[in-house]
């Protein structure tokens, strides 16, 4: 998959049509016996890349249905996820992988860190499940990066909220995912942790050109990016 080599050639990026993220009708149906839950009905969004978005939306509104549609977790019930020009849809489960493996970094509620790893342990293995032989200090510069210096033997589990956070989005820096998804990444942190993870995410974008879309319901994070998507029964308004 050639997504990430083509995000480095800035020329070529400049004459592309498409958007970083787009879905265009998308549909997702839960349903398990005769109950069905429309978690999105129709949702059409162009996100483009290198912003800065947050997806606003009450409860049960479809936020992090999008997330997993976008990350290719889980598929739609009809219409189109495209990322980087490119319709998931036409991958097949091992392109799937790579795709989630090399272009999609995720960042979730509670942190998604392996808690009995290291926090560079954590990051040496999101890269080499990216694909990277040679890990080298790569996990080490992307912890530093994300004001984590000292921190890089501490077990996961043993980290603040915030901390964990930013060693997800440090993992995410590392092997510069071109598009990163956080699902409530400061629902549980104080406002202090809040603001760190706020900058590591814009620090994201503005070094590592990376297009983030942060599920919130923070008017911090509202203030801090680009542009506010909200999210209605299953549709942008
Ligand atoms: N795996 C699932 N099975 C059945 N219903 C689901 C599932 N995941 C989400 N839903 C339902 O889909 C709707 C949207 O959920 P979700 O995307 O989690 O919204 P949000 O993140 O905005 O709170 C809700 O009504 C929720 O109950
Ligand atoms: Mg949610």
């Amino acid at each position: 998959m050639a997504l990430a080599s083509l995000w480095r050639e800035p020329e070529r990026r400049e004459s592309l049509s498409f958007g970083a993220l787009e879905f265009h009708d998308v549909f997702r149906i839960y349903r398990s016996g005769p109950a069905e839950t429309v978690a999105l009905r129709g949702l059409d969004l162009r996100i483009e890349p290198r912003e800065f978005v947050a997806v606003f939306g009450p409860s049960g509104s479809g936020k992090s249905t999008m997330l997993q549609l976008a990350a290719g977790l889980d598929e739609p019930s009809a219409g189109d996820v495209r990322v980087f020009g490119r319709s998931l849809a036409h991958l097949d489960e091992r392109e799937l992988a790579t795709f989630r493996a090399r272009q999609v970094g995720m960042v979730f509620q509670g942190g998604n860190l392996w808690p009995g790893l290291s926090a560079r342990e954590n990051v040496a293995l999101v890269l080499r499940l990216g694909g990277r032989r040679k890990v080298g200090d790569a996990a080490e510069r992307a912890l530093d990066a994300f004001d984590l210096r000292g921190r890089g033997r501490t077990r996961a589990g043993a980290l603040s909220g915030g901390e964990q956070q930013r060693v997800a989005i440090a993992a995410a820096a590392a092997r510069q995912a071109p598009l990163v998804l956080a699902d409530e990444p400061t629902a549980e942190l104080d406002e202090h942790n809040e603001r760190t993870v706020l900058e590591a995410l814009a620090r994201l974008r503005a070094e590592f050109e990376s297009t983030v879309v942060v599920v919130t319901h923070s008017s911090r994070v509202a203030d801090a990016v680009d542009r506010v998507i909200e999210l209605r029964d299953g549709r942008a308004s």
